[in-house]
């Protein structure tokens, strides 16, 4: 595991961290997408989740994780500028966040920077989608809370899975941060249909969302897979030869 870890710093330490702050404030609706983790809270078993509410843990977190709280930049070990953007408690005391006012957070102005030099992730790194920065900031309007629910309570729906509506999204705001450009993780790209399906059909896509024996679990670094409906929708499509539909 140390090695592993240590394997993953040489690999994303090459990403630079500087910036400086300048933001606009940008007017986008957010499309909830995510469907991301099991509900590690017990309290809030059985209650469904609201479409309308940003919830930290499975909605902003994973992006985030995949994107910000690299090594080199702002996990714990290397906290650039003081940010660390691993868990909410963290990124509540040193990421600036202003709730309910996104244009006076630190980070929703730097993830939304036009100046690729200062925008967070900098470049050669891929900015946030407007998508993920929408739902950034939605969550602070919605005061940057840490509100629980039960993703698996309600009915899991695995019919006619389709790589667009369902897959695409989920691999974007979970995967995507280190499994694109020219040294994705573990040689793994998850970038294109084809790229996802090629890992769909050598079985490590599966292998390693549903965090069996032999594969590593993935979200890497995450406490929990995905939403066991989530898992369920992505092995359905996989089963269904992981069509581009
Ligand atoms: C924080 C970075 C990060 C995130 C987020 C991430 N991965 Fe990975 N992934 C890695 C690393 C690092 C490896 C290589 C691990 C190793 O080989 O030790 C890897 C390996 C893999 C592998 C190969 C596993 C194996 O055992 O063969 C697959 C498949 C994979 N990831 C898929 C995903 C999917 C799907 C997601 C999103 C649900 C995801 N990853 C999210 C960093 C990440």
């Amino acid at each position: 595991m140390i090695a592993l870890v240590f394997g993953v710093g040489v690999t994303l330490s090459i990403f630079s961290c500087k910036h400086s702050p300048l933001g606009m404030d940008e007017d986008v609706t957010p499309i909830d997408t995510t469907g991301n983790n099991n509900n590690p809270d017990t309290s809030t078993a059985g209650t469904p989740c609201d479409p309308n509410v940003v919830y930290f843990e499975w909605d902003i977190l994973p992006i985030l994780r995949s994107n910000c709280a690299l090594s080199g930049c702002h996990d714990e070990a290397s906290h650039e500028d003081g940010v660390v953007l691993t868990t909410y408690e963290k990124v509540m005391s040193t990421a600036d966040v202003d709730p309910f006012r996104p244009g006076n957070s630190k980070l929703y102005k730097m993830i939304t920077d036009n100046d690729p030099e200062d925008r967070m992730p900098p470049a050669p790194n891929q900015a946030l989608s407007s998508a993920q920065a929408g739902l950034i900031n939605q969550w602070i309007q919605q005061g940057a809370k840490n509100e629980s629910c039960d993703q698996n309570a309600g009915v899991c729906n695995t019919d006619n899975v389709s790589y667009v509506q369902d897959i695409r999204p989920v691999i974007q705001n979970n995967c995507l941060g280190c499994h694109s450009g020219s040294a994705p993780s573990g040689g793994v790209l998850l970038d294109s249909h084809a790229n996802v399906a090629a890992a769909a059909g050598n079985g490590r896509l599966y292998g390693a969302i549903s965090w069996q024996n032999g594969y590593v679990p993935m979200p890497f670094g995450a406490s929990n897979p995905l939403a066991q409906c989530t898992v369920d929708k992505i092995k359905s499509w996989v089963d269904a030869g992981a069509p581009n539909n």
